[in-house]
């Protein structure tokens, strides 16, 4: 593969197994143990909060025992050593940023922060006051000290960053790359990101476990784990890449 002037980078939670962060939709994945409409809504906010923030609060938790993976290290690498990148993530967790990796999109929001629900503005709260699942946590911005929200994009809700993603998309030629890692192209809108970077002209790659809806939508197909495939497969990129700009 020729050295792209830019690189678009697609993950989900299959990006974070290895990390012992459960999927959504593999076997024992979250939406086995909990229904999307009792956790994942904002009318299920509305409607029981203690239990969607139970469903979070034990997430949240749950990152202070995980570390970043090989998969989360080589997109680190290839962010840091390859052509201009932005990395768009469905995950919630922050493994990618703790890998290394800067330029982030955290789509679908993030377990760290939280957001109050008068004002809307969003905190990093990850104290152990903020992660009793048993109690809700009050803002810090409104003299009333309101109550405050997982940060997270529940279904029924826009996700982030759309604009800076149809920007990236749109500026795509011939030549570029949209790498997709660990995601089953079940929920849009990321699960068409592919097929659009596929029709700006990038050359679109895929690595995952198994094959996902959207397969079709890759010129290039590895599957298997992410931490064994993308070490090797941007070491191989990168070589070359440096031997094409005649720098080795
Ligand atoms: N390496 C690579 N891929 C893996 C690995 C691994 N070690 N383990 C699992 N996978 C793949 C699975 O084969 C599957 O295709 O990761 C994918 C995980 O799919 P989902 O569980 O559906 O997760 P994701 O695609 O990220 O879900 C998208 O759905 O519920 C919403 O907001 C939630 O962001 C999430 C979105």
């Amino acid at each position: 593969m020729k050295r792209p002037g830019r690189v678009l980078i697609l993950t989900g939670a299959g990006v974070s197994a290895e990390s012992g962060i459960p999927t959504f939709r593999d076997a024992d994945g979250l939406w086995e143990g909990h229904r999307v409409e009792d956790v994942a809504t904002p009318s299920a906010w509305l409607r029981d909060p203690a239990t969607v923030w139970r469903f979070y609060t034990l997430r949240r938790q749950a990152l202070l025992s995980v570390e970043p993976n090989a998969a989360h290290r080589a997109l680190a690498r290839l962010q840091a050593e390859g052509p201009p990148s932005l990395l768009v993530s469905q995950n919630v967790d922050d493994l990618h940023q703790r890998a290394g990796s800067e330029a982030v999109l955290s789509m679908h929001g993030q377990l760290r922060s939280l957001r109050c629900e008068a004002s809307g503005r969003c905190e990093d709260r990850m104290a152990d006051e903020d992660l009793d699942e048993h109690r809700f946590v009050s803002c810090s911005c409104c003299a009333t000290a309101s109550r405050m929200r997982p940060d997270i994009v529940w279904f029924g809700e826009r996700p982030l960053g759309m604009d800076t993603i149809a920007g990236w998309i749109d500026a795509l030629r011939p030549g570029d790359l949209c790498l997709v890692v660990g995601t089953s192209g079940h929920v849009h809108p990321a699960a068409g990101i592919a097929t659009q970077a596929r029709r700006s002209g990038a050359t679109t790659v895929l690595v995952n476990l198994d094959a996902p809806l959207n397969v079709d939508d890759f010129d290039e197909v590895h599957l298997g784990p992410a931490g064994a495939v993308l070490p090797p497969l941007v070491e191989d990129w990168l070589r070359s890449w440096s031997e094409d700009a005649g720098t080795v």
